[in-house]
């Protein structure tokens, strides 16, 4: 019979992988914590009502890639897409928004029926910022800030630059729409088709295609930095300002508006060219607009998701884990005969009370070739047992020699930490 696959675009994290993973979510929410953001945890699941009001009904997410579908009660329920739409839900449920300042993040898979291809996944995981209830820029300039560190806490600073753009207000964003759909109708004919397709429905991506003609079509058209209103032109000027005296570098591009809707004022986009076409390790901006949206008072935001399987693959793209990262175990403990393999287990558990610290793996399979084995493990420290006349004595390795053999049992915690310092 067939063996049952994984779905297409949803992969299997396997432990050889895992450590890595982890290390990236210790360095995140070590950092996070610094800054006073707490977690918070949402369901995978929700009401698909909840998705098509945030996101947009005429963004690609909402159009084509969400799977959805009907419970037994008929009641039509969506994987998360993302993240902020559940989050908003959730303070809002809770009264955690209202007339408040929050710090959220959160982690966690999120779906889309995407073209799964290198840094695109149907499943793929998120660890996402909201924050809420603050207006002014410090909070915009401390999200990027934080993002920084963190990339530099990682040691990928350097292959990544940061896109900026202000979308002004939602009243401004309009004028300029009118503007761009006129400009872009005149030349319809010699747009893409995805983009004469998009002019219908959201005409602001068209300032992301890839296509070239429309591209050059675009060196002529209206620029919304031009239409943006006085308080997001000020906003904008002071987050910038604020990022230049926290030496951040940053582009600003007047193209870069999103795939969803609920953004005004400050987008922003940590790209890299290091990983060919899905090169946005994390995203975000503000959606001062998106609490009242979903039936809140109104409460300004500001939030950022980064993509986790993206940042690994850059990391390893940049030899940047370091090494004693990508191993889940420190010590392999192993007896050399039969007789010994008793020890074994008991004095694995004396370690592990005197060691709490030390990961310690224990052979227990067959004792053909344990000398090689014991070394293939990866572990930086190997400890042998043997028995001998006077009882069972130990002898210790680590990773380049013999550090001292016939240890008795008793002084070999001791000798395991000095081999471990
Ligand atoms: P987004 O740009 O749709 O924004 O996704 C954020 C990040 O998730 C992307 O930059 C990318 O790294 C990763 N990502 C997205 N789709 C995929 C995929 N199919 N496979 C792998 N990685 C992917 C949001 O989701 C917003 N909720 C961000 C936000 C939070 N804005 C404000 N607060």
């Amino acid at each position: 019979m067939a063996k049952v696959k994984a779905i297409r675009g949803m992969n299997d994290i396997l432990p050889s992988s895992t450590p890595i993973w982890q290390y990236l979510e210790r360095q995140v929410s070590t950092v996070l914590s610094s800054y006073g953001y707490n977690e918070i945890r949402m369901p995978i699941v929700e009401q698909t009502e909840l998705f098509k009001r945030s996101i947009g009904e005429v963004t690609d997410i909402v159009e084509k890639e969400m799977y959805t579908f009907n419970d037994r009660n008929d009641e039509s329920l969506t994987l998360r897409p993302e993240g902020t739409a559940g989050c908003v839900r959730a303070g809002e449920e809770h009264g955690l928004l209202f007339n408040q300042t929050q710090r959220f993040w959160y982690q966690g898979p999120m779906f889309r029926y995407e073209k799964p291809q290198k840094g695109r996944y149907r499943q793929f995981h998120q660890i996402g910022v909201e924050t809420f209830g603050m207006a002014s820029a410090e909070i915009d300039a401390e999200l990027i800030v934080l993002s920084a560190r963190l990339w530099k806490k990682l040691g990928i600073l350097d292959a990544v630059t940061l896109q900026l753009n202000s979308l002004g207000s939602t009243e401004s964003r309009q004028v300029y729409k009118a503007d761009l759909t006129a400009f872009l109708e005149a030349r319809f004919d010699q747009l893409d088709e995805d983009s004469q397709r998009r002019l219908a429905t959201n005409p602001l991506r068209i300032l992301d295609s890839k296509d070239t003609n429309t591209q050059n079509l675009l060196a002529d058209a209206p620029v919304l930095s031009d239409y943006l209103d006085e308080d997001s032109k000020s906003h904008f000027a002071h987050l910038t300002e604020l990022l230049d005296a926290s030496g951040i570098r940053y582009e600003v591009n007047p193209r870069l508006v999103r795939g969803l809707d609920y953004y005004c004022k400050t987008v922003f986009e940590w790209v890299t060219d290091k990983l060919g076409a899905q090169g946005t390790v994390c995203a975000g901006g503000r959606y001062d607009g998106l609490v009242k949206q979903l039936g809140g008072k109104p409460t300004p935001a500001v939030g950022f998701a980064m993509g986790v399987e993206r940042l690994i693959l850059l990391l390893e793209t940049l030899n940047a884990i370091p090494e004693e990262e990508r191993s889940s175990f420190d010590l392999y403990l192993a007896a050399d005969d039969k007789a010994a393999q008793q020890a074994v287990f008991a004095l694995a558990e004396t370690l592990r009370d005197e060691l709490p610290s030390l990961r310690i793996r224990c052979h227990f399979a067959g004792l053909k070739n344990i000398n090689n084995k014991a070394r293939q493990s990866g572990a930086a420290l190997i400890v042998l047992i043997k028995q001998t006349e006077q009882g069972p004595v130990a002898s210790l390795w680590n990773e380049d020699a013999l550090v001292q053999s016939d240890i008795a049992l008793s002084a070999l915690p001791e000798m395991i930490n000095s081999a471990w310092q």
